[in-house]
């Protein structure tokens, strides 16, 4: 992939979410094309800018992550959470590759946001995820402030701060992944 004009931010948000229901219950050829929209296209977009950026010294990177890509394992999101698990990684990672060049990379870690998400994800009941519901406009705007300051990670709000704390304390994995499935289970 080759890109034209001068990039200078390039945000990877557009994502989708097959979420509550496990891998064998999935229709064909949905894995591929989530993969392909949540990693191919934001690891080849940063690719095509990236080089250019770096060649005029300035330039910011915002991949939307997710809680998700923290929660290991995530109950009945494989494929989603390891797609976001893969935005944390290559966006730490590409952070560090980047000191000293003049271009940053940051990544936004939303837990629940009041989107179109959920729908789009099938999942129609989402009042077990409210209490951790945040509006959009907070989450975009602290991704936003992360990204101008050349943060490498924002994760917004309280409560998803506590869930990226509480993974470190973990105490099984089959809790981990029953307590987050619970959330999504369909
Ligand atoms: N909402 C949450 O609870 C939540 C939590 C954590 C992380 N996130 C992340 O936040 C980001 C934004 O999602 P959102 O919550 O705003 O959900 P959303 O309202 O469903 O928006 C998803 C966006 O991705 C685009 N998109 C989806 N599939 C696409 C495809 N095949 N090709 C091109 N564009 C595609 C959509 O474009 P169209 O409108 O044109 O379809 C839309 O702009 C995503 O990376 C998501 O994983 C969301």
């Amino acid at each position: 992939m080759t890109v034209e004009a001068p990039i200078d931010y390039l945000v990877n948000n557009a994502a989708f979410g097959i979420v509550g229901i496990p891998l064998q219950q999935y229709a064909q050829g949905d894995l591929s094309r989530m993969v392909q929209v949540n990693v191919t296209a934001l690891a080849e977009l940063t690719e095509a800018c990236v080089r250019d950026m770096v060649a005029r010294g300035s330039g910011r990177i915002l991949n939307v992550s997710s809680i998700s890509g923290y929660v290991v394992p995530h109950g009945v999101e494989c494929g989603y959470a390891a797609s976001k698990a893969f935005v944390v990684s290559f966006s730490e990672c590409l952070a560090q590759d980047l000191r000293g060049t003049g271009v940053t990379c940051t990544h936004l870690a939303p837990g629940p946001t009041r989107t179109e998400f959920f729908d789009t994800a099938g999942l129609t009941d989402t009042r077990r995820l409210e209490p951790m519901m945040m509006d959009a406009a907070p989450v975009a705007r602290a991704g936003y402030e992360a990204m101008m300051a050349g943060k490498p990670a924002c994760i917004p709000g309280v409560a998803n701060k506590l869930m990226r704390a509480m993974m470190r304390f973990a105490p099984s994995r089959r809790f981990t992944a029953l307590a987050s499935g619970m959330a999504v289970r369909r």
